[in-house]
């Protein structure tokens, strides 16, 4: 049933990238002249790593247990957050609460979230897996058949050449991500008018699109194969 909700909905992200392919050039003409997309205009609300703790309480029964997954829509391990980039954990969160990004759990979670929540709780897990940083370089070298999908897709030129050192702070962190949450990622941008399942990213949708599953899937193992800056942290149910 998921493969022909994929299937149906990609038909209707195929005719949709025309438009966002034009999106994409003009952000990155926008980079070029150095000028961020990150799409926070409402008024910043700083995080507080400490307060982000206490509220991490009902995140840690699935992002704080290694190995941890999930079954929706197919099975696969939930994304560590720990390390990830703190502006790209705020808008994801909003991104769930809003429904533009449809998984339903994490929309229910979300929505109980306020504006000063979500930016505790991104200050906390940027900072929670401690001073990580990944050599420049991959710490293996794409097999050319996968480096060719990457560079049509020009990821590197986002996510970084290492894919930890994304050009924004809004874009996510993708090196060493768990493989088959990667590939989940991946697919659901391409994914438009289900209720449960699927991404709204004027970005991701485009370049999403212009692959096959198992292209995505393959993209998606190498990425998942390399050092990265995640973790999952551990933590304590009950805090002494
Ligand atoms: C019931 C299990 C569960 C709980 C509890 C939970 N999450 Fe999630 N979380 C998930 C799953 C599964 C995904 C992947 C959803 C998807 O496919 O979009 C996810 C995705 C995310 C993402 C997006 C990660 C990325 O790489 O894009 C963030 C950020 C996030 N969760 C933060 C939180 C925070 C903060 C809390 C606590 C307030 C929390 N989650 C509680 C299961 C959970
Ligand atoms: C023009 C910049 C850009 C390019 C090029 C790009 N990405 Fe992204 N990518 C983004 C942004 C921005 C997001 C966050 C979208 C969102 O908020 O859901 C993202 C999200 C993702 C995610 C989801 C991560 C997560 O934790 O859920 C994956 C996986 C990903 N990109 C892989 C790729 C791959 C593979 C390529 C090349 C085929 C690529 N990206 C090319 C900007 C880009």
């Amino acid at each position: 049933m998921l493969s022909r909700l994929f299937k149906s909905a990609s038909a209707r992200a195929a005719r949709a990238a025309v438009r966002v392919s034009a999106v994409s050039a003009v952000s990155a003409a926008l980079w070029v002249a150095g000028v961020s997309l990150s799409t926070t205009a409402q008024a910043q609300v700083t995080g507080n790593v400490q307060a982000g703790e206490g509220k991490a309480a009902m995140c840690i029964g699935c992002h704080g247990i290694p190995g941890y997954q999930n079954s929706f829509p197919e099975i696969h391990r939930v994304p560590m957050i720990s390390g990830q980039s703190q502006q790209y954990l705020v808008n994801a969160l909003v991104a769930y609460q809003k429904g533009d990004r449809r998984h339903p759990s994490m929309r229910g979670i979300a929505g109980s979230l306020t504006e000063q929540d979500m930016a505790d709780l991104a200050a906390f897990y940027a900072q929670q897996a401690g001073n990580i940083s990944v050599a420049e370089t991959p710490s293996r070298p794409a097999p050319p058949a996968v480096a060719a999908l990457l560079d049509r897709g020009a990821c590197a030129s986002c996510h970084g050449a290492n894919f930890s050192k994304p050009l924004d702070p809004s874009y996510p962190k993708i090196g060493g991500q768990h493989a088959d949450y990667l590939f989940v990622a991946l697919r659901s941008y391409t994914v438009q008018g289900n209720n449960v399942i699927g991404r709204n990213n004027g970005i991701m949708a485009g370049i999403a699109a212009q692959y096959t599953p198992a292209e995505l899937r393959a993209m998606a193992n190498y990425l998942g194969s390399i050092e990265g800056e995640l973790r999952v942290v551990p933590q304590p149910r009950f805090r002494k």
